[in-house]
């Protein structure tokens, strides 16, 4: 798993004033939000004996650690020891880590790593209809995947598997991927792809075949913020968006948070149906993607073989590679909570020591 990326911990709307447990990159964090609206994401274990702060309370300093009260700020400070009394000291080491966080397009989102705010890669503008939305409709969901991020996120971005896996859209008479040109840009690439939709059945279906326009497809991926979006021009008017950010919530499990953006079908009453549509293709993945072995997406090429269809995959795989020889990899701990911990180093660590638990 990478570091030094932004990854979605929850829904906007999931984060009130009761702390929140979040596992990812195989690490426990607590979210809260104070009563001005601020959001913290901090390390969930309390250095004082190990509580998980997400069993706590929030109080107007920050959130309060369920075993003995200890009261730690946005900043991962412990700022009361109840024990101890109004003016005690608090010792130095009595800190937790505490991450970036920033909402947007109706994401929380966390940065999970160490860099200063100006090395840090920037949370990619993945959804301007979000911020210019007349006419859009919008649904947002999470779905869950037993299998390996880079597996699941690299399914996002193959356009080879959709003629197999997805029969409704898919068309497996003619189930050429033809070749297009990735463009690479920052920390991900895009490409545009367009195809002949499924034949209806009945000779009105044929009829109306002929005369239906390409599906014209646009997929994008960035790392930055761990995610992809699938633009679809269905007609000439109408339009979809599905975006997806995916958080590795350890080696063998991942979560997707998506949103749909559509500008057909916009009023509430399709939302279920629109979300069963999605979800129906999304479990048709997942029941590949739990089945993939190795289960870690290979390190090197030479592990699998790659062909002309799997080029943005490929430049998924090289993005990856590069991020990692630069930033290191987090593996989920083997024996993690059972002899030691550790946490995911914030940007205070650096330049600062005394840290209770060891960076991952
Ligand atoms: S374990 Fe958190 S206050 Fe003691
Ligand atoms: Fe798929």
């Amino acid at each position: 798993m990478l570091k030094n990326l932004w990854y979605v911990a929850c829904l906007a709307d999931e984060l009130d004033q009761r702390p929140r447990a979040a596992r990812m990159l195989g690490h426990d964090f607590v979210l809260f939000r104070s009563a001005e609206g601020a959001i913290a994401c901090l390390a969930d274990t309390c250095v004082h004996r190990g509580a998980p702060l997400s069993q706590g309370r929030c109080v107007a300093a920050g959130v309060q650690c369920p075993y003995h009260g200890w009261v730690y700020g946005h900043d991962g400070r412990c700022v009361q020891i109840p024990a101890l009394g109004q003016d005690a000291r608090i010792p130095e080491r009595a800190r937790v880590d505490a991450y970036p966080v920033a909402e947007r397009f109706g994401l929380v989102w966390v940065f999970l790593g160490d860099l200063a705010d100006r090395a840090r890669p920037a949370i990619p503008d993945f959804l301007p209809e979000y911020l210019d939305a007349d006419g859009w409709a919008f649904l947002h969901g999470r779905f869950d995947y037993a299998a390996n991020w880079e597996r699941v996120f690299e399914n996002h971005i193959d356009s080879a598997h959709t003629h197999f896996i997805h029969a409704d859209f898919g068309n497996p008479d003619d189930p050429r991927v033809p070749t297009a040109t990735v463009h690479t840009e920052g920390l991900g690439a895009w490409a545009e792809h367009s195809y002949k939709p499924r034949p209806k059945r009945g000779p009105l279906g044929q009829l109306l075949d002929e005369h239906r326009p390409m599906v014209r497809t646009r997929l994008a991926f960035d790392l930055g913020g761990m995610g992809v979006r699938l633009a679809i021009r269905m007609t000439e008017t109408m339009r979809q968006v599905v975006f997806q950010a995916f958080t590795p919530v350890d080696d063998t499990h991942c979560i997707s948070h998506y949103i749909q953006a559509r500008n057909f079908l916009t009023e509430p009453e399709h939302d279920a149906s629109m979300r069963a549509d999605l979800e129906k293709i999304f479990t048709e993945d997942r029941q590949i993607l739990e089945r993939l072995r190795p289960v870690l997406a290979p390190e090197s090429p030479a592990g699998e073989v790659s062909v002309g269809s799997d080029a943005l995959p490929a430049a998924f795989r090289q993005q990856v590679r590069r991020w990692r020889s630069a930033h290191g990899r987090v593996r989920s701990p083997d024996r993690s909570g059972i002899d030691s911990i550790s946490a995911i180093a914030s940007p205070a660590r650096s330049g600062s020591g005394g840290w209770v638990f060891p960076s991952a």
